[in-house]
């Protein structure tokens, strides 16, 4: 049995998507023509409480477009000390947008507005002028956490006070909202963009949003242009994004209860722990006695995967194609491999 945890991107489409997909009405994208990818931006964009949406090919994409277009070369931008933004896109604010990245401290998906506050710089002769502030929600290294909707407004009110933007990398937004009961603009009316993406827990092959107002969405028009993200017929691949909306939101609240029931049982396990508390979706950050690299390899010899992140740090991510069965034999594997 192969049971694959390492990522809720390694999920395939439906057959629902596909046939979508070879069903797809078609256009020229990058005039603004596929009728498919037209409606899918103006969905997402009315779903978000925003005035427009773009398409993008990654969510990597959309995160570094809303940096560019908020952002001047020399400016500061803060995200978190372990946001996507930071450890996951290769320095493309540096390289793309030519600003400077700077941290705030993050636990368990929590921040302190002091700890924000502070690390705002106002330009002068010697120093670069923060500009944007980037939050992520549900924040994947904090282990999938939700940041609590509450926290928006006063958020918004900080930026507000200092000129900020805000850009929330939403990449798993949709598992925030169903495990809270909540809707998307909870957070999203509180921002000045936002990224959702497809391609996770979702389960559409490829394609992300970008959403903000229709200014910003010209602006990001002609950056997705110049990093070579326009796409033409376009709209095979909305197809199953226009799925995915009716049919694979709700479900999430499965993967949820499967990453509880998998954290109980490892945590129950010796050699193993879990902080219970960061279980909010549907990811496991599990720490390891032993060298996470030499239990990922002893599961990966029973058809187990997961990714070790960090010396003694695990992480496992339920989905779509992760049944009970599936479930169960990657927890025996577990209790297993201590003994191996
Ligand atoms: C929180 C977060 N943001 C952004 C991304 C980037 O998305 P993509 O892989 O589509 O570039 C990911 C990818 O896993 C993510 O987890």
């Amino acid at each position: 049995m192969r049971v694959d945890l390492r990522s809720d991107t390694v999920t395939l489409p439906t057959p629902a998507m596909r046939r979508a997909m070879a069903e797809a009405e078609l256009g020229d994208d990058v005039y603004g023509e596929d009728p498919t990818v037209n409606r899918l931006q103006e969905r997402v964009a009315a779903m978000l409480g925003h005035e427009a949406a773009l398409f993008t090919p990654s969510g990597t994409m959309a995160n570094e477009i809303a940096v560019k277009v908020w952002t001047q070369p020399g400016d500061a931008i803060l995200v978190d000390s372990e946001s996507h933004i930071l450890h996951y896109e290769l320095a493309a604010p540096a390289v793309i947008a030519g600003v400077q990245v700077e941290t705030y401290p993050i636990a368990e998906g929590r921040f302190e507005f002091a700890d924000i506050a502070a690390r705002i710089r106002i330009a002068d002769d010697h120093t670069p002028g923060t500009r944007l502030v980037c939050i992520e929600n549900t924040h994947n290294r904090c282990g999938g956490t939700i940041l609590p909707p509450q926290q928006m407004l006063a958020l918004r009110e900080l930026a507000q006070q200092h000129r900020l933007r805000l850009h929330l990398d939403g990449a798993r937004l949709w598992n925030a909202s169903v495990a809270l009961g909540a809707p998307l603009t909870a957070w999203t009316q509180h921002v000045d963009s936002v990224m959702v993406a497809f391609s996770k827990g979702l389960c559409c092959p490829v394609g992300s949003v970008l959403a903000g107002s229709r200014e910003f969405i010209r602006e990001a028009h002609r950056v997705r242009k110049l990093l070579g993200g326009g796409m033409r017929q376009a709209g095979v691949l909305a197809a199953a994004c226009l799925v995915a909306l009716d049919t694979m939101i709700d479900r999430l609240a499965e993967d949820h209860a499967r990453a509880r029931r998998l954290a109980e049982a490892i945590a129950s396990l010796p050699g193993f722990s879990v902080n219970l508390h960061t279980v909010q979706t549907n990811m496991v950050y599990v720490q390891t006695e032993r060298p996470a690299q030499a239990v990922e390899r002893a599961l990966a010899e029973q058809g187990v995967l997961c990714i070790a992140l960090d010396p003694h740090r695990l992480r496992l991510v339920t989905h779509k194609d992760i049944d009970d069965a599936s479930l169960a034999y990657a927890i025996e594997a577990f209790a297993r491999i201590r003994y191996a």
